[in-house]
């Protein structure tokens, strides 16, 4: 039996790593790390808290003696950190929050993770940190690191950390860098979930400026399958970037989403753009995919249209995620955006 801990394993992509994790290794037990800020939530592990292979321990990364207390407590062979302040524009809200989580967090982690001498350290980060592409190109494992938000900016910071770690102490971490993902139980902040809540709803889609900046979408259960795939494959110290092969502008995404839901696309506002918006991603995960034997396998179409069922299958969930703080958050985002919405340039009147 192998103990693997999950950092933000109440998150999005870390409560499907989870369950896929249950699911694929019945040699492995799962520790889960989540403090449980408003993005973590225990529903999305209901169905496996009663596992005896799975455990949640709520700690908060920041918390330098709490994660060391943990890996006293708990014998860990292999950690995937995924616990990060992850959304954007709440970064530009509150920068100061995201080096607390995200590069105190990962210092502590490594600190203590190295302490425990653990045979291998998945360092979960993001194509963000590359900054922004013009209209061709692709981001390849060499290219330079120019984050352009204060949350690409707080995850690039803790992949140098990392790189210290390994080239200082030999520690065995393997860092990841995914493009945008998508699937169920992302939280409705983020691009896709937003849409999809905001239409069943029959709210306005705030878009972003023009619409026409470009990302790589991949769905969830690829994410963690090249997660899986580098943690066991990957060279330490090394990068690997992970996609979807799947560039889409954010409009045809949005468009994509009403289209599946039988809806036009009157709904649609085009509000103030997000300062420092990056214009294009772009991923080439070559690399991954010769040494990690890793693809992404979902189509983009199918995997939109199960995701927008998904939605449509837990408006419990949605509706109470939604409430209480993400109103305040909503209106502070979005509220003034949609009260003055934007004409984009070119556009027709
Ligand atoms: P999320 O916001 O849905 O979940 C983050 C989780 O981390 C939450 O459960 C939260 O409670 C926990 N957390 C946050 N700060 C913490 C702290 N200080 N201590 C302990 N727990 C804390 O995020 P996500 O979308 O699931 O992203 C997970 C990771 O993947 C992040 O590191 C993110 O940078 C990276 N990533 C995300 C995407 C994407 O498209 N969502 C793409 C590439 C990389
Ligand atoms: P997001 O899901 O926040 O991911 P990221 O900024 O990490 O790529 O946004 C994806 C794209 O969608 C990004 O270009 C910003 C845009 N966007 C909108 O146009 N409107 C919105 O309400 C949101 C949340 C995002």
């Amino acid at each position: 039996m192998k103990t693997i801990l999950i950092t933000g394993g109440a998150g999005f992509i870390g409560a499907n790593l989870v369950r896929r994790v249950l699911a694929l290794q019945p040699e492995w037990r799962v520790v889960n790390l989540d403090a449980l800020t408003y993005a973590g939530d225990l529903a999305r592990l209901a169905d496996v808290a009663d596992d005896p292979r799975y455990a949640f321990e709520r700690v908060e990364l920041a918390d330098r003696a709490a994660v060391a207390a943990l890996f006293r407590r708990r014998p860990i062979d292999v950690v995937f950190h995924l616990a990060a302040e992850s959304h954007v524009d709440r970064s530009i809200l509150e920068p100061a929050l995201f080096i607390q989580s995200n590069v105190l967090g990962t210092q502590n982690l490594l600190d203590a993770a190295r302490d425990a001498k653990v045979e291998r350290f998945l360092h979960v980060s993001t194509d963000e940190v590359y900054g922004a592409l013009g209209p061709t190109g692709r981001f390849t494992e060499s290219t330079p690191l120019s984050p352009n938000s204060p949350y690409s900016a707080s995850k690039a910071a803790a992949d140098l950390l990392v790189r210290a770690a390994c080239a200082t102490f030999g520690f065995p971490a393997v860092i990841t860098r995914c493009s945008n993902n998508y699937g169920p139980w992302q939280f409705p902040e983020k691009l896709v979930p937003l849409m999809i809540c905001n239409a069943l709803d029959q709210k306005p889609l705030p878009v972003y400026g023009d619409g026409q900046q470009v990302r790589d979408w991949i769905h969830v259960d690829d994410h963690c399958d090249g997660m899986l795939a580098a943690a066991e494959r990957g060279r330490i110290g090394e990068i690997y970037n992970l996609g979807g092969d799947c560039e889409r502008p954010n409009l045809e995404i949005v468009e994509s989403v009403l289209r599946i839901l039988g809806r036009d696309g009157s709904s649609i506002r085009h509000v103030a753009d997000r300062p420092g918006h990056d214009r294009r991603y772009a991923i080439d995960a070559s690399k991954a995919k010769a040494e990690l034997a890793w693809a992404p396998r979902r189509r983009l179409d199918e995997g939109l249209r199960e995701t927008v069922r998904w939605y449509q299958e837990h408006g419990e969930w949605v509706a109470r995620v939604r409430s209480g703080a993400y109103r305040d958050y909503y209106e502070r985002q979005y509220g003034g955006r949609l009260r003055s919405p934007v004409r984009p340039e070119g556009a027709r009147p």
